[in-house]
């Protein structure tokens, strides 16, 4: 095994990645499996999380788990976190990637169901499955929890700000669960810039008549598999001294 390799070595760990069926959490799942580890890929849609987890196991040979949740809902958070002990015994990196920014006209078109719904799967879910799965990596004796964050949470735009303060709630989060779980667990923030997913295709940009990423220091957004670098750090042990932080994909936001 190379140096590179070893440092992101993942082999017979087992990573857990809300939103692993789609977009980011998808390429990360495949990331993670390609560096050794067994993966359990959990989001609302069952029929595309046993496709993407067939794809994974035919790709990289490593076990991959689809599991059907709706992270927003508290209740079925226990579910997941038993059936992901059951079937491997035990968790060393839990991805907190599953989210959704709906975007609205004005604010007063913003519901209490939506804000609510927003906040339940930005930022309650996340912390449920932190504290559930928090707790065992620290009576494993090790563990890294990624929470994916958005810049939108530093630099909230008009139209996302409930999503945008359920974001920055994580980022304080994080940080909170780092000394929670300190020495023993690490907790670090994956802040993304625009990606290229599902979440992109409500943003209009053929409509656009200037680069609507043109203030980003590389101008452009970014393609999905371009999470995956700093996803792998943080899952790996390459971060071995990094913890409470925030790493940015971002393509240089002002
Ligand atoms: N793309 C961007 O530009 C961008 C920028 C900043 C931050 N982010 C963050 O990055 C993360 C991933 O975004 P993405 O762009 O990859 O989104 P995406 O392509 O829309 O994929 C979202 C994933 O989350 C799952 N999901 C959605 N609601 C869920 C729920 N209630 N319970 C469980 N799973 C749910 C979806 O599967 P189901 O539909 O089957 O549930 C899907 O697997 C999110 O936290 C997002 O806020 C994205």
């Amino acid at each position: 095994m190379g140096y590179a390799e070893q440092l992101f070595d993942l082999t017979d760990r087992v990573v857990l990645i809300t939103g692993g069926s789609r977009g980011l959490g998808r390429e990360m799942a495949f990331a993670a499996a390609r560096c050794g580890a067994d993966v359990v890929i959990a989001s609302r849609n069952m029929d595309n999380c046993v496709a993407a987890a067939a794809e994974v196991e035919a790709a990289t040979g490593r076990s991959a788990m689809p599991y059907q949740v709706h992270v927003g809902r508290w209740d079925q958070l226990d579910g997941l976190v038993e059936a992901t002990y059951a079937r491997f015994g035990k968790v060393d990196t839990l991805i907190n990637n599953a989210g959704m920014s709906p975007l609205y006209d004005k604010l007063t078109d913003v519901t209490e169901k939506l804000f609510d719904s927003v906040v339940n799967l930005n930022l309650k879910g996340p912390f449920r499955l932190s504290a559930l799965v928090g707790e065992k990596m620290m009576a494993a004796g090790r563990g890294s929890i990624i929470n994916v964050s958005s810049t939108g949470s530093l630099r909230p735009g008009a139209d996302i700000i409930p999503y945008a303060a359920a974001k920055a709630g994580l980022n304080a989060m994080t940080e909170g669960l780092a000394r929670a779980f300190a020495p023993t667990v690490r907790v670090n923030t994956l802040m993304a810039g625009p990606f290229l997913t599902d979440i992109s295709k409500a943003w209009n940009l053929e409509a656009a008549t200037h680069n609507p990423f043109g203030h980003l220091a590389l101008q452009r957004a970014g393609d999905p598999p371009e999470i995956v670098g700093a996803a792998l750090f943080l899952a790996s042990d390459a971060s071995s001294f990094t913890t409470g932080s925030i790493v940015r994909a971002d393509g240089g936001i002002p």
